[in-house]
């Protein structure tokens, strides 16, 4: 007699991992939007291969990128609305219209492995998930046309409150800056050596690559890599890091001897470039998060740095952790609503609240007035957001220097940006850098 068949130890088939796939997916976009969880903390890769990983996160992404466009676009197919409880086939569903709407997988494909992703005691949504997913295929020019005459918070899946501010910040640019937060964030690494040498180096191993006119240590890739497998990336000779972020460590120009403070320092990809810029400057890293400490020491260890000193504290309360020594710099890399890197972070659109934005500019403020004592006469402070609000950035400073006189805006190149009161302001996309905001203050006085 022949043995029976081992259920458990059968391969997956190919649309059995295709409705994995759509199902982790699903799980991730509910976790987003009815959990309020962080997308990157939602994912599970587990048991996927490399291509059903970069599957699995571009479903997710695109799913959660597009949801305040999708969400409206499924009420508007639903006979009756999914009673409230139906999260998990209301996330299966937006991510069967993604995949029709936005990405250019077969309709059969995307519908057959949508269906198979509804869990076990949903089969009876079967029906429902297929003929909302055939419909919108057959209806969906119409179907969009008419979901996107709601306005341009829908058309381009941005909460309404968020347009209000950008129009209202950005009176010119706004639809561009919405645009942008749609697009694919790039991959782009800081090179710790001979720019030109890597630049060969990776032609060499065929991945195409460029350099950025505005920022002498950035190399951009034209397609996105596992970050591991990129040459040199094991052995810390470079690192990745968005273009508008390795601006900050050069705009503090730090030398020798210097007392350097990086005040909010976690993960450290900015203390591990000052540290390359001046490796004999006293350097101490803080972080409120005693948690994140470790994401600083990783990130040292790989590329080899060691600071002065690695420690937890609250910035803003520098009586818990200063010794008195006034510091000739500081990089203020301040908490923020990450307005600037919604591409990188779609889940901004859903986790972020209008309501956030005063609680963030307290907490601005106190990192401000608690650090700015510990400046020396002569001293200088940078302070960066990767926020495009001006309520986060141009305003704070401005509020700094009305308390203290002394406080003495810096001129900043002018070959990237444009000035937004005391600093400049790169909003998302221009120079293809995420959107960040520096100002640079020197205290007077002798
Ligand atoms: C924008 S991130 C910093 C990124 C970092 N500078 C880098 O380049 O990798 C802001 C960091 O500030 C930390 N933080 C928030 N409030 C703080 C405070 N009051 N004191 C010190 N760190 C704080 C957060 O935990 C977070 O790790």
């Amino acid at each position: 007699m022949s043995a029976p068949p081992n259920r458990a130890a059968r391969a997956p088939s190919g649309s059995e991992r295709g409705a994995l796939v759509r199902a982790r997916a699903a799980e991730a976009v509910q976790g987003v939007l009815s959990n309020g969880r962080r997308l990157e903390e939602a994912l599970s890769y587990e048991g996927l291969e490399r291509s059903n990983r970069a599957l699995l996160r571009d479903l997710a992404t695109g799913t959660v990128r597009w949801g305040l466009r999708l969400e409206p676009l499924l009420d508007d197919l639903l006979d009756r609305p999914l009673p409230r409880r139906e999260v998990q086939v209301r996330s299966v569903l937006l991510v069967g219209l993604y995949q029709l709407a936005n990405t250019g997988i077969p309709q059969y494909a995307a519908v057959s492995a949508t269906v198979g992703a509804l869990p076990g005691n949903k089969r009876w949504a079967r029906r429902l998930v297929n003929g909302v997913l055939r419909r919108f295929a057959r209806e969906s020019a119409d179907r969009l046309a008419k979901v996107d005459r709601r306005g341009p918070a829908t058309r381009t899946s941005h909460p309404q409150w968020l347009v209000a501010r950008f129009q209202k910040a950005y009176p010119k640019h706004w639809e561009r800056v919405l645009t942008a937060n749609n697009g694919p964030p790039p991959l782009t690494l800081r090179v710790r050596g001979d720019l030109p040498a890597y630049v060969q180096e990776l032609a060499e191993a065929g991945i195409e690559a460029d350099c950025v006119p505005e920022v002498p240590s950035a190399v951009r890739l034209a397609q996105f890599r596992p970050v591991p497998s990129l040459p040199g990336f094991a052995q810390g000779r470079v690192t990745v890091q968005d273009g508008a972020a390795q601006l900050a460590a050069p705009l503090l120009s730090p030398r020798a001897g210097e007392r350097i403070l990086d005040a909010c320092s976690a993960p450290g990809g900015k203390l591990a470039h000052l540290l390359d810029l001046a490796p004999e400057a006293e350097i101490v890293a803080l972080e409120q998060d005693p948690q994140r400490l470790d994401r600083i020491r990783e990130t040292l260890n790989r590329q080899g740095l060691e600071p002065a000193r690695v420690m937890a504290g609250d910035a803003s309360r520098p009586v818990e952790w200063w010794d008195g020594q006034p510091f000739d710099r500081i990089l203020v890399d301040a908490p923020c609503s990450g307005t600037g890197v919604i591409r990188r972070h779609p889940d901004i659109k859903y986790l972020r609240r209008e309501g956030d934005l005063a609680t963030m500019t307290r907490r601005q403020d106190a990192l401000l007035e608690g650090l700015w004592p510990l400046l020396r006469k002569g001293g200088r402070l940078l302070y960066v957001t990767c926020s495009i609000l001006p309520e986060e950035n141009a305003e704070r400073v401005s509020a700094l220097q009305d308390r203290h006189p002394e406080a003495a805006g810096e001129a900043l190149p002018e070959k990237w940006g444009f000035p937004y009161g005391p600093g400049r302001q790169i909003l998302p996309g221009e120079h293809g850098m995420d959107g960040f905001f520096f100002a640079r203050l020197l205290k007077e006085g002798s």
